[in-house]
């Protein structure tokens, strides 16, 4: 079978495609016939640090859907034929997040990822693909939508009446965007481009704001909720972001700590929080159980995720470069 391997030093030439054997289902576990795959900004920042510890040899990508191809002994909840999508975290099936569930993440330094035709992983690892979803769709999820899901509505308890803030228009902000559309909560939308946030408007959101025009889109936002804010922010950009989100929020709003765009490491004046009596809420992606829970959500609300671009196997060096140059909206995705 195909796949790619990280070989050699940062960057696209890394990408080595590599023939290797097709894996063998042990005892509790599926192979899955991958029939797509999808990527992350997360996948840039372990591009560039190919070469590093762990990664030689790596198949990258966290996150791939596809079809059950064959089962090991004792698994019972999964047949052949069925469609389903790894979780982000291997080993993070429900409660509470555990900092050893780290070192479970797919296409990672200690795991492979899911740009390979098959994989063998544990039955307890996947959820089931939602009827109204294609597989390709389903490829979107295990990160971005699980990351989303988790921070705005499992810690986040956003509802209707809400204002969610989303910076960009990439795979996390999008997600965010609709799950606060279907539950009936405002959203702010702030990108680098007018057309995208045109297309934001088309999904529902509200308050658009272009912040390389608007620099201070703190104020902007102010503005627009009459000096309300934002009750849920989706902080995604870091060091450049992060003071604007916390001017930013409502008086007992949330932030919801995710992104690194602009850098790791902010160092946020946290006063205003104290004052506002708003809450930071840290999330590294989410559970089995979030992500099952958030398939029921995108069934009823029969939400289809927002795939800006697909990929042959072939072309797998240009989605990297897609997604590194920054014009989509929504998640890029390969096919295989
Ligand atoms: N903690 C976790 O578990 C977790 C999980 C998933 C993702 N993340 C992080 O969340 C972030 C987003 O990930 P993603 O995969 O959704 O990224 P993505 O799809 O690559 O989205 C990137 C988009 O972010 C926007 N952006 C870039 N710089 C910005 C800035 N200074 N201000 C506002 N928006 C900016 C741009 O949108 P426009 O073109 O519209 O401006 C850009 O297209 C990344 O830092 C990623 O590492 C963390």
């Amino acid at each position: 079978m195909k796949a790619y391997h990280l070989h050699g030093d940062a960057g696209v030439g890394s990408l080595v495609r590599a023939d290797v054997t097709k894996p063998e289902p042990a005892k509790g576990e599926v192979r899955i016939r991958v029939e797509a795959a999808s990527l992350n900004y997360r996948d840039l920042l372990t591009l560039d640090a190919a070469g590093q510890g762990g990664l030689n040899g790596r198949v990258p990508l966290s996150d791939g859907a596809g079809v059950v191809d064959a089962v090991g002994s004792d698994v019972t909840q999964w047949h052949v034929g069925d469609r389903v999508a790894a979780s982000f975290f291997r080993d993070w099936i429900s409660g509470p997040f555990k900092s050893g569930y780290v070192a479970s993440a797919h296409g990672g330094r200690t795991l492979d990822g899911l740009l390979t035709e098959y994989v063998v992983l544990p039955a307890t690892a996947l959820v089931a693909v939602p009827e109204h979803l294609s597989v390709m769709e389903a490829a979107t999820l295990p990160c971005a939508a699980v990351t989303a899901w988790h921070g705005l509505i499992t810690r986040g308890g956003l509802s209707k009446g809400d204002t969610l803030l989303v910076q960009g228009t990439g795979g996390v902000a999008l997600f965010g965007l609709q799950f606060a559309v279907a539950l009936g909560a405002r959203v702010i939308v702030i990108s680098s481009s007018n057309a995208k946030l045109d297309r934001a408007k088309a999904l529902g959101a509200s308050i658009l704001i272009n912040y390389r025009d608007t620099t201070d889109w703190d104020v902007a936002v102010m503005k627009a909720t009459d000096g309300q804010g934002a009750s849920h922010i989706l902080e995604l950009g870091g060091p450049a972001t992060y003071d604007r989100s916390i001017r930013s929020v409502a008086s007992g709003g949330k932030i919801v700590q995710i992104g690194v765009l602009t850098g790791f490491g902010p160092k946020p004046d946290l006063a205003r929080l104290q004052w506002e009596n708003a809450d930071i809420i840290g999330v590294t992606v989410g559970s089995v159980e979030h992500f099952a829970a958030m398939n029921r959500f995108l069934a009823e609300h029969a939400i289809h995720p927002i795939v800006d671009s697909t990929y042959g196997f072939d072309d797998v060096p240009d989605a990297y470069a897609d997604l590194r140059a920054g014009s989509h909206f929504g998640k890029v995705v390969v096919k295989l």
